[in-house]
């Protein structure tokens, strides 16, 4: 696939520590032969890293060493977001919150170590993670709470003083929301208009066959970031197949629900007609990636085969999913053929 896509975009995929380390060698493999970029599913996140006032970078290492040895290009996730934030990081003194300064600091001193510590070897950054509402206002975090907005202008100016060869990103699922894209470009001309610099935007993509975005929703965002002048990842990209468990899209790790047995159709296998709409619609987004290539850089998926998806657990826990490229044995499903015969068109 990364040679099939080499003159469009580098193609990735998020790696748990199983599969990086080595402990999965047969994954290890699949992903080396298929992908050309990886990024760390979880273990390069502040809590991974910085759970405790001490640094732990022995996993995050080798999440690198395994990306470098085998010639891939490595996406640092993520310097800040609401979530995965040990509590200490907000605590202040006495039982109160960290005030505007350490809380500064803290954020500081976490870029300064992680970035500076990977520089030359991690090409882009998530530097901000999922800081916008659906309807385009900004997500109520500690971040948010102690710092105020410009929390995003200085973890930029942080991460550009860290890590000046990386490439600077803003990342955030349902950016094609016309409320949520708005929001996201005016948050870019922001940074942009102060001099701060900004590289990126992350286009989550967690999807579903069914249903929005449609494929002129998600253009319209590509074309409105792309006038901006910066580049467009497709970040985390899956397409999820089973009915939905909510009412909303996209990816707040907050939600949970329970288990049902309509939730949960197949249990005992893929359906062929499922399947076959399920490779249709990764047909069509990756026959609108390759008509956007210009400005799309990279396409990652969230995930390397359907085991090691998240959404086996989100948002209902124990569902039996089917959202990526290969199946339980590794084996390439019908979307991997069917992105395969986009490249060749
Ligand atoms: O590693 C522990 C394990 O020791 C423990 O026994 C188990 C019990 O819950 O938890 C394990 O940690 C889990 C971790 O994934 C590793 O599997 C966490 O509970 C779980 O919350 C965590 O979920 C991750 C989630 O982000 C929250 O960090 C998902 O794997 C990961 O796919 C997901 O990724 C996010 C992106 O970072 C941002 N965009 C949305 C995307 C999907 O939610």
């Amino acid at each position: 696939m990364k040679a099939a896509y080499a003159e469009h975009f580098k193609v990735g995929v998020a790696l748990p520590s199983a599969v990086f380390s080595g402990s999965d060698r047969l994954a290890a493999q699949l992903a080396k032969a298929q992908f050309n970029r990886i990024t760390a599913e979880n273990e390069t996140k502040w809590k991974a890293v910085h759970d405790g006032p001490a640094f732990t970078f022995s996993v995050a290492d080798g999440f690198v060493r395994f990306g470098r040895r085998n010639d891939m290009e490595i996406h640092g996730h993520t310097l800040v977001w609401h979530t995965d934030q040990p509590a200490w990081v907000f605590a202040g003194k006495g039982g109160a919150k960290a005030t505007r300064e350490e809380l500064l600091g803290r954020l500081q001193q976490h870029i300064d170590k992680v970035a500076g510590r990977y520089e030359g070897k991690v090409a882009y950054w998530d530097v901000v993670n999922e800081a916008l509402q659906d309807d385009g206002s900004m997500r109520s975090t500690e971040w948010f709470r102690i710092i105020g907005d410009d929390y995003i202008e200085h973890a930029f100016r942080m991460a550009a003083a860290a890590a000046p060869t990386a490439k600077l990103v803003y990342n955030d699922y349902n950016m094609w929301m016309p409320a949520k894209r708005d929001a996201a470009v005016a948050l870019v001309k922001r940074l942009q208009d102060q001099g701060i610099r900004i590289d990126g935007v992350g286009m989550q993509g967690h999807y579903r066959t069914a249903g929005e975005p449609t494929i002129q929703q998600v253009e319209d965002a590509i074309l409105a970031y792309k006038a901006l002048g910066v580049e467009v990842l497709i970040s985390e990209l899956d397409v999820d197949p089973l009915p939905y468990a909510w009412d909303k899209l996209g990816a707040d790790v907050g939600f949970n629900t329970e288990l049902r047995a309509e939730l949960d159709p197949y249990r005992d296998g893929f359906p062929p007609e499922a399947e076959e709409a399920h490779a249709q619609r990764y047909a069509d987004l990756f026959r609108l990636f390759k008509k956007h290539s210009d400005v799309i850089g990279s396409v990652t998926f969230w995930g390397l085969s359907d085991d090691y998806s998240w959404l086996n657990t989100w948002p209902v826990p124990g569902r039996t999913n089917y959202p990526l490229l290969f199946d339980r044995h590794l084996r390439p499903k019908k979307a991997w053929y069917a992105i395969m015969a986009v490249a060749r068109e």
